[in-house]
């Protein structure tokens, strides 16, 4: 597929026209941050790892060790990362639309680091960490040898924030980013393979609630065929360019 270079104008009259805009972001808007994504063949994280040796709550228990180290791994990671053009172009849409819901399946954090605000993050945040027991969102912990380290107020083995397959996503984000899929009228897939549910069932709720649909993706994924418009190429050059177009049709108006 030949990435696009521009931005469909009937696109923009329709997002500069739309009372809420909804946006769900996968793990292809962090990858020119160099964040791997999960999927693709050779650099996705599951072409390199079980994800059933280390991210559920039965790989937790069995190699606790090993699930935390490498979680500490990703989590330096991302720390090294900065938000690209990507990030910032979404931080600044939601500033021109009347309403606007970020929904991502990234724990990274970079939607927030970029600016964004009011994040739905859909499958946690790996900069925070709770215990495996009784779910105690923790900060601190004492200093000791022991890895991973024990939850201050419980001593239960402290994890990531992260959901891991077989877990269920955190209730309020879940209902806020249905909400938001069922009364956006425009709703936008970004850098998603749409392959993990219920994440992947937003963009069809929203289809199914007559909002336009777009999808930006460099490969085609199963919700492409239901889209109204699919913006091929990446999310770092696509998303900028989108704005741009979109303040100029603003300034038009003015
Ligand atoms: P995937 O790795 O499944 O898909 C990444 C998508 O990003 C693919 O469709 C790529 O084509 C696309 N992509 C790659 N580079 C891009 C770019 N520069 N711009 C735009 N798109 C690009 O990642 P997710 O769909 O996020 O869940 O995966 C969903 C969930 O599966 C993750 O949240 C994670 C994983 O297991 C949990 O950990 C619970």
């Amino acid at each position: 597929m030949n990435d696009q270079t521009e931005i469909p104008e009937e696109l923009i009259q329709i997002i500069r026209k739309a009372e809420h805009v909804t946006v769900l972001t996968g793990a292809g808007i962090s990858a020119e941050s160099g964040v791997p994504t999960f999927r693709e063949a050779q650099t996705g994280l599951w072409a390199r790892y079980d994800p059933q040796e280390l991210a559920t709550p039965q790989a937790f228990q069995r190699n606790p060790k090993l699930v935390w180290e490498w979680y500490t791994w990703r989590r330096e990671l991302i720390g090294k990362a900065e938000p690209n053009p990507g990030h910032h172009a979404l931080a600044e849409m939601a500033q021109l639309v009347p309403k606007f819901t970020l929904i991502t399946q990234n724990i990274d954090g970079l939607h927030q680091r970029a600016g964004s605000q009011d994040v739905v993050t859909l499958h946690g945040n790996l900069m925070e960490t709770k215990c495996f027991a009784n779910q105690h969102l923790v900060d601190n912990w004492p200093e000791s040898d022991a890895v991973p380290p024990h939850c201050p107020i419980c001593d239960s083995l402290l994890r990531p924030n992260v959901v891991w397959f077989g877990e269920n996503l955190p209730a309020d984000a879940l209902q806020t980013a249905v909400q938001a899929a069922e009364s956006c009228d425009l709703f936008l897939s970004i850098g998603t393979s749409a392959l993990v549910h219920p994440a992947a069932s937003l963009p069809l709720m929203a289809v199914e609630n007559g909002a336009t649909t777009v999808e930006l993706n460099p490969q085609s994924t199963p919700l492409t065929r239901w889209m109204d418009f699919v913006l091929t190429g990446a999310a770092g050059e696509l998303l900028p360019l989108l704005v741009t177009s979109l303040k100029e049709a603003f300034n038009n108006d003015a």
